[in-house]
């Protein structure tokens, strides 16, 4: 759950006391904070342009207050299957169910961020724009729905979009510079990355299991970073050697031919190593063969869906008739983004480490084999880098409890475990007397079992109080975490009552959405409520900040 952020940012410096300042509001949608820091972003520029900003937390809006808006820019992500952000959901529905034209008063852009490796790319962005338009409001700007190399399109759409909104005049004082300046760039952070070094990679899993889960370890001595259990590490990953040889191969070329990059000029090499994605080809390499191509139409603008065969840059580049020069190449190649991961490890336990659970990704697709970029890095070539760049992003609606005498009931499958070994160690370092529960769940118990001599540890220590484990492999019938939650709907209840706060991470597009449900269903069964009090259970945990959840 975003946190809740509703105050006027900026005084504007160009406007003199007797002139009314143009009233904005930043209305934003945000899981793990990037589209809040947008939205104050935004004010900051807009205070400098003679506005009187406001930034609102969607969760604090709802139709009526919107009505009486004159000015809004709205910026929002989207997660998992074209969902909006938790705090974006009320507003979301609400807007998708009005009828009428009540918001013509009100002047709009919005900006969405997302990313297009997701078949529903912005959607909650697409959602709002249209949504608002058809309640009568007057779209001023179009919308941007940013990759997640955002800064460009953020920026080209707030100086837009705030000129459109002064009436198309030129701004009172200097255009919104290329990247906003943010006051803690002296450190390191996602602009510079701190170069790591990697004492550890460690698989979790044992033999025989279908999957493989990596326990990473960064040294972040020197560094000056921060973080808390529940932040994210941002890691800046390196394409395999082998695909790059493939696609130097592919493009008749040795690797030393120099190339234009974010980062200057580089040997190709190296800038297919360091600087360019080769997983999803973007509109502009599709470009180069979808005309050639018997059957198979050019995705037209918007489009983020290629044909299957197109499935990376490589399956382009193999059924390009002409083969591009590497700078025309490169031209068509997204930048490679630093990949976020859910820190486990508590900095109060590992004082000057963090670590990571990195589940690697690896099928096959068109008879190629398939590898995740960052977590394949991490697990064949972590070591051997040597250093690694990493930043922290902080995550701070996804925290222990701040009394440690609160109960916390965590449900995290899989790689979803990751956060809660944060917090628990957390609970351990900081004498939390609270009470904790896990529910963990995945494959095999033989093999899948991720921490286990560490989770039956802190049972035996008394700093994890129950574990609930359900392993879906082991039996016939699949046995899931929210079986689990349903069997123990009376103990949940009452753990709930007494003020727990309930955590879930993992899958967004499944498992979160089963564990919502059951949620509904414990409160329902053990509580004595039905659907719709349930439901206002759920939505006063939510409010509390008692719900809270990093899913993906
Ligand atoms: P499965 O792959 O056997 O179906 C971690 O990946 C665990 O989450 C696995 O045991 C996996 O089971 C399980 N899982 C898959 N879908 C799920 C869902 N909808 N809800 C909860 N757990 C799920």
């Amino acid at each position: 759950l975003a946190g809740v952020f509703s105050r006027s940012v900026g005084a504007p410096a160009a406007a003199t006391p007797a002139q009314a300042l143009a009233p904005l509001t930043i209305l934003f949608g945000s899981q793990t904070g990037t589209a809040e820091g947008l939205a104050k972003k935004v004010a900051k520029e807009a205070g400098k342009r003679g506005f009187a900003p406001t930034v609102l937390d969607m969760a604090q809006t709802d139709l009526a207050k919107l009505a009486h808006e004159k000015n809004l820019l709205v910026i929002t992500s989207t997660y998992g299957d074209g969902e909006p952000p938790d705090n974006a959901k009320a507003l979301h529905t609400a807007l998708k169910e009005a009828a009428g034209t009540p918001l013509t008063a009100v002047r709009f852009s919005v900006c969405a961020l997302g990313d297009t490796n997701y078949a529903q790319f912005c959607q909650c962005g697409k959602d709002l724009d249209a949504w608002l338009e058809k309640l009568g409001a007057t779209r001023t700007t179009p919308r941007t729905d940013c990759d997640l190399d955002y800064d460009g399109p953020f920026t080209k759409w707030l100086d837009a979009a705030l000129a459109s909104l002064a009436g198309g005049t030129a701004p009172a004082t200097a255009p919104a510079e290329a990247k906003p300046t943010d006051s803690s760039e002296e450190g390191y952070s996602k602009k510079k990355p701190f170069p790591a070094s990697v004492l550890a990679v460690r698989n979790l899993n044992g033999p025989g299991s279908a999957k493989e889960v990596n326990h990473v370890e960064f040294s972040l001595e020197g560094s000056g970073l921060v973080y808390e259990a529940g932040d994210a590490l941002g890691v800046v990953p390196q394409n395999c050697p082998a695909l790059v040889n493939d696609v130097l191969a592919t493009l008749g070329c040795d690797g030393e031919e120099a190339v234009p990059t974010p980062a200057g000029e580089l040997p190709l090499r190296r800038a297919l190593t360091e600087c360019f994605d080769l997983g999803k080809p973007s509109p502009e390499l599709l470009a180069m063969v979808a005309p050639a191509v018997a059957g198979v139409a050019a995705p037209g603008p918007g489009s983020t869906n290629p044909p299957a065969t197109f499935h990376h840059v490589i399956d382009v580049l193999l059924a390009a008739p002409t083969k591009p020069s590497p700078a025309d190449f490169v031209a068509k190649l997204k930048k490679l983004q630093p990949r976020l991961y859910s820190i486990s490890s508590s900095p109060k336990a590992h004082p000057g480490q963090v670590h990571l659970t990195v589940g690697a990704v690896r099928y096959d697709k068109d008879g190629r084999s398939r590898k995740g970029v960052c977590s394949t890095f991490l697990a064949e070539r972590g070591l051997a880098a040597g250093k690694v760049g990493v930043f922290v992003h902080a995550n701070k609606a996804f925290r222990p409890p701040a009394d440690g005498n609160v109960p916390m009931i965590m449900v995290g499958p899989g790689t979803g475990i990751a956060p809660f070994r944060a917090f628990l160690e957390e609970r351990r370092a900081s004498g939390a007397r609270g009470k904790n529960w896990l529910f963990f769940g995945d494959q095999k118990a033989a093999s899948d079992f991720l921490y286990r001599n560490e989770l039956t540890a802190m049972q035996t220590s008394g700093v994890l109080h129950r574990l609930d484990l359900a392993f879906s492999r082991d039996q016939a019938e699949k046995i899931y975490v929210q079986t689990r939650m349903l069997e123990n709907a009376a103990e949940l209840w009452t753990w709930l009552e007494a003020g727990a706060h309930f955590y879930v991470c993992g899958d967004a597009s499944r498992m979160a959405k089963d564990v919502d449900l059951a949620l509904h269903q414990v409160i329902e069964k053990a509580g004595g409520k039905s659907p719709e009090q349930a439901a206002a259970y759920v939505n006063a945990l939510k409010a509390a900040k008692r719900y809270a959840r990093d899913v993906y």
